[in-house]
């Protein structure tokens, strides 16, 4: 993103706002100087002396009127009659499964985020209203961190809509709502400020209490200059986290439970909720050596923890490994010189050492490129996202410099458009083939035109992707239709076309080419052509590609950017399941090349 956005707008303050699954942070940082980020420390439940580096992603609900009763650390512990709700950012993703039965659905974890917002939106207003005078009338953008295991632009768009519900942008005419990076490249950020030299290759793993997420990166700038980092692999997310620590000790715990299940009063489960040691509603004096209690009081033994760390711990050496060897597949020489660890996990002296003895003397040191990694863990670990994604912001308004000019593409995407049918191009063979009498050419349908790949660097600018379109005299007024596919498939599996498995449509660009200075000639406008005269039409679609959406803009083949005031291009993100079947029909047909 450039420092001033399409219309010209600076903002005088940035404020960061990363979701956490457990714990919430919000940072900020004002022009005209642009200072280090601050986080918000103050927050309602605390002592005005006490003080918070992030506030715990926590909700209550009165029970009777559905309202919103505490959040944070106002919600009540201790009082049995309402449940308090968290642990629900990773049901925001829709393709999270968790196999509970009694899981939250998507709608719930929905309106819960949106909730949870709202409670820290209105602490935001408080705060500011009575720091800065003239907070309304600022120029404000509020940006927040995507998690790096939300892949679906379109869910960034559905995110967007319910940041702006929960009331983010609307205290003033000129606030705004940004979503900026994603969380391992704003942990990517915040690690690179630590004093690393150019052309250091750094891993940064920052394991939070749902997510961990990973990120290689060269650093190309030297100390004292704007930082510019390189992704050298796309960004990975997976759900590691302390907070599944924390779940699986309760499984655990209902586990023994149910061994003695009649000799409790009360459900194994809600027991295990409440249970420090002593099992509640048991009186003392009981042992039951099948559930590991003693005189009423359930044992942990030191092994019994470290299990539970082992398993996150063992899923999060796969995730690293495999990042060690897709860098060093695509990139031979290079060595990665640091593995920066960030997040509330990442924090942990236990992980430290384990990721220590995985890459100095286990498996992990015989991968070519882990000889020199040494381990570091970042200053201020569970704030690394929040302050990474206002200095990627400062930056640019300070220097106009971009921290990633390029970003390094995890998905693919492609548009559908029509192919020359050629019998001997195998991909060819079965597909739906059709005669244009207005070039007497046959053409296949459906056929995807991959413009961006997994893997590859693309610049933070956008792409450009020329299109040619057909469009039937007379029609030239209507709406024509981009069909945006992605697919997640590794670039070497990438189908052709629609009807092979692999690529799901993502959305639909629908806009109007006339009168927009798109080069458009009438083509078999003379007597003596036979064939049906069409209307031939050259333009540019520019995508950009954001930490995890992508916005489109129409082009004309001058580079002019067709007028922003009657935005000409409209983004249907909302697929319904049937609308594949009108893929490929519009007014006007897509075809590939220049
Ligand atoms: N030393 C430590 N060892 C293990 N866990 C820790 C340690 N310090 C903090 N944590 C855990 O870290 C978690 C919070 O970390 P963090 O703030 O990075 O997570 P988050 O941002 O809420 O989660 P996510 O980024 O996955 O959404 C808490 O669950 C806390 O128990
Ligand atoms: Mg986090």
């Amino acid at each position: 993103m450039s420092a001033s956005s399409a219309d010209g707008w600076i903002p005088e303050i940035v404020v960061g706002i990363d979701f956490g699954m457990t714990c919430t942070g919000v940072a900020y940082s004002m022009g005209p100087d642009w200072p280090e980020p601050k986080p918000l420390q103050h927050w309602p439940g605390k002592m005005i002396s006490e003080l918070a580096n992030k506030v715990p992603t926590l909700l209550q609900y009165d029970e009777t009127t559905g309202i919103v009763r505490a959040w944070g650390f106002l919600c009540d512990e201790e009082g049995e009659d309402t449940d308090i709700i968290g642990y629900f950012k990773l049901h925001l993703d829709p393709s999270y499964s968790d196999p509970r039965p009694d899981a939250p659905k998507l709608e719930q974890a929905r309106k819960w985020f949106t909730d949870y917002l709202r409670c820290i939106h209105d602490h935001i207003e408080d705060t500011f209203s009575n720091s800065f005078p003239r907070w309304r009338s600022l120029r404000t953008e509020f940006v927040f961190s995507v998690p790096t295991t939300w892949k679906n632009p379109s869910m960034i768009a559905e995110t967007e809509k319910l940041i702006k519900t929960a009331g983010f942008g609307s205290d003033g005419p000129d606030h705004r709502v940004n979503i900026g990076l994603t969380e391992a490249e704003a942990a990517a950020v915040y690690a690179s400020k630590h004093q690393f030299e150019k052309d250091d290759v750094i891993l940064v793993c920052d394991a939070g209490g749902g997510t961990t997420d990973v990120n290689i990166l060269k650093l190309e700038s030297s100390r004292g200059e704007a930082t510019r980092l390189k992704q050298l692999s796309w960004v990975e997310g997976c759900s590691i986290g302390s907070a599944l620590i924390d779940m699986s000790f309760q499984h655990k715990v209902s586990d023994r439970l149910e061994r003695i299940k009649s000799h409790l009063r009360g459900h194994p489960h809600s027991i295990a909720d409440r249970m420090v040691h002593e099992v509640p509603g048991m009186d003392p004096g009981y042992s039951f050596p099948q559930a590991s209690i003693e005189d009423s009081k359930m044992v942990f033994t030191r092994e019994d923890i470290k299990e539970l760390f082992d398993i996150q711990i063992k899923r999060m050496l796969a995730v690293v490994d495999e990042q060690y060897d897709r860098t060093h597949k695509n990139h031979p020489g290079a060595q990665i010189a640091y593995l920066v660890l960030s997040g509330g996990l990442g924090s942990s002296p236990y992980v430290r050492q384990c990721l220590k003895e995985h890459y100095d003397t286990g498996p992990g040191s015989l991968r070519p490129n882990a000889q020199d990694t040494k381990i570091v863990t970042v200053a201020e670990p569970q704030l690394a996202v929040v302050l990474g994604l206002v200095m990627d912001r400062v930056q640019t308004l300070k220097s106009g410099n971009v921290v990633f000019k390029e970003r390094c593409c995890r998905l693919s995407y492609g548009v559908l458009c029509m192919e020359e049918y050629d019998p001997n191009n195998p991909a060819h063979i079965g597909q739906k083939v059709t005669a244009d009498p207005r070039d007497g050419k046959n053409y296949v349908e459906e056929q995807i035109d991959w413009f961006v790949k997994q893997g590859q660097n693309v610049s933070t600018d956008g792409v450009l992707k020329p299109y040619t379109m057909k469009i039937e005299p007379g029609k030239e007024n209507g709406v024509w239709q981009t069909h945006v596919v992605m697919s997640q498939a590794p670039r070497e599996q990438l189908p052709s076309s629609l009807s092979q498995d692999g690529a799901n449509r993502l959305c639909d660009i629908e806009s109007v080419l006339k009168d927009r200075g798109v080069d458009m000639k009438l083509k078999n406008r003379h007597w003596y052509n036979r064939k049906k005269s069409y209307l031939r039409a050259k333009f540019d679609v520019k995508v950009i590609l954001g930490a995890a959406d992508l916005k489109f803009q129409l082009q004309t083949k001058d580079n002019t950017v067709i007028s922003k005031d009657h935005d000409p291009i409209h983004v249907r993100w909302e697929l319904s399941k049937d609308s594949s079947t009108d893929a490929g029909h519009g007014l006007a047909h897509m075809y590939k090349g220049k």
